[in-house]
């Protein structure tokens, strides 16, 4: 027996004949837990561990996920903690490779991470995960400029060693400056490959932060460069208005999802299931809907795989990502919605 498609779709086709009334799937998953149609898994094949609560796993993923990603891009890892499924997306940090097709992730353990503390604490080879597909506009374009700006800190830099790796796979190693910034020396990741490409290494705590007047300082010929910039919204602000005040092309990663908006929440309707729960303007509809029961798909969570889309048919939603408000009869995405007012979802 193989793992090809084909062969796993004749399978399934011979099982689901006499498998009633359990679905294929259960099957499936009992000869080879990566075998699922109904969502892609992975399993953790590599464990590095660091002293400062930080981890590199390496995934192999199962049948049916995509593994042709682009450097730069997250996938996502899903886990049950506590009995409920818990998911986040991380940057993967290897070059693409299609002959091997494994994922590389970097984890560092944040105050109330549920998911990055369980794996921190627990992640061995063997164990199987959930996996969303490759995904994230922050990739290298093709042809890639001939000169490039890397503006990371802390943990924003693991898309960037992702890039960084695959400049040098691939030779297209032209004119790159990286200036990356971590709070302690100690929080430096990724030292080698930042070191093969001389990168400046700010450490906050003694040198203060990296602000436009520095990063001039630092690299001159600013203005001629590409810009990708990855770490805290304060940080990335500051660079793209810097960016169009200087007339630079920039790219930015944003980690974690801007909850701040005018949005006042209020009672969200799910009308398949006719539960009603309220919510305020910082917890989104998908979130909203878990802690009342109500489990809708999704993938990334950050607005971007639209796996997660439902329709709105009353009240209005405000889009965290993009700062929209959507009307009733609009396809919302729930992870990055929020009620603006009382709603009714189709779901
Ligand atoms: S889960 Fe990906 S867009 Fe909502």
């Amino acid at each position: 027996m193989t793992e090809s498609p084909d062969g796993l779709a004749r399978f399934r086709n011979v099982l689901r004949r006499f498998t009633t009334p359990l679905l294929p799937d259960d099957y499936t998953v009992l000869a080879n837990p990566l075998w699922s149609k109904r969502e892609l898994r992975g399993k953790i094949e590599r464990v590095e561990r660091f002293p400062d609560d930080t981890i590199h796993l390496v995934i192999r993923p199962g049948w049916g996920v995509p593994v042709n990603f682009k450097a730069g891009q997250y996938i996502g890892i899903g886990l049950r903690v506590d009995g409920r499924y818990t998911w986040r997306s991380y940057s993967l940090t290897n070059a693409p490779d299609t002959r091997d097709g494994l994922f590389a992730i970097t984890i560092r353990a944040v105050e109330k991470g549920r998911l990055s503390n369980h794996l921190v604490g627990t992640a061995q080879p063997g164990i199987n995960v959930r996996l969303a597909a490759p995904a994230g506009d922050f990739h290298l374009t093709d042809p890639v400029p001939e000169k490039l700006l890397f503006v990371t800190a802390g943990s924003g830099v693991t898309p960037v060693v992702a890039m960084l790796r695959t400049l040098v796979d691939r030779r297209q190693v032209t004119d790159i400056k990286v200036v990356h910034s971590v709070r302690n020396r100690s929080d430096l990741i990724f030292e080698d490959v930042l070191e093969d490409f001389d990168a400046h290494i700010q450490v906050t705590s003694e040198q203060g932060r990296v602000s436009p007047a520095v990063l001039e300082e630092l690299v001159p010929d600013y203005r001629e460069r590409v810009v990708y910039a990855c770490g805290p919204a304060t940080m990335l602000d500051e660079l793209e208005t810097w960016a169009s005040d200087n007339d630079i092309e920039i790219r930015v990663e944003r980690f974690t999802l801007e909850r701040a908006s005018d949005a006042k929440g209020g009672t969200i309707t799910f009308a398949r299931r006719g539960i009603q729960t309220a919510a305020d303007g910082a917890t989104t509809i998908l979130e909203a809907g878990e802690a009342a029961g109500v489990q809708m798909p999704f993938g990334c969570r950050m607005g971007i795989c639209q796996t997660c889309v439902r329709e709105l048919v009353d009240g209005h939603v405000h889009d965290l990502r993009t700062g929209d408000t959507r009307e009733p009869g609009s396809r919302i995405r729930t992870c990055v919605g929020v009620a603006a007012g009382d709603i009714t979802i189709d779901a």
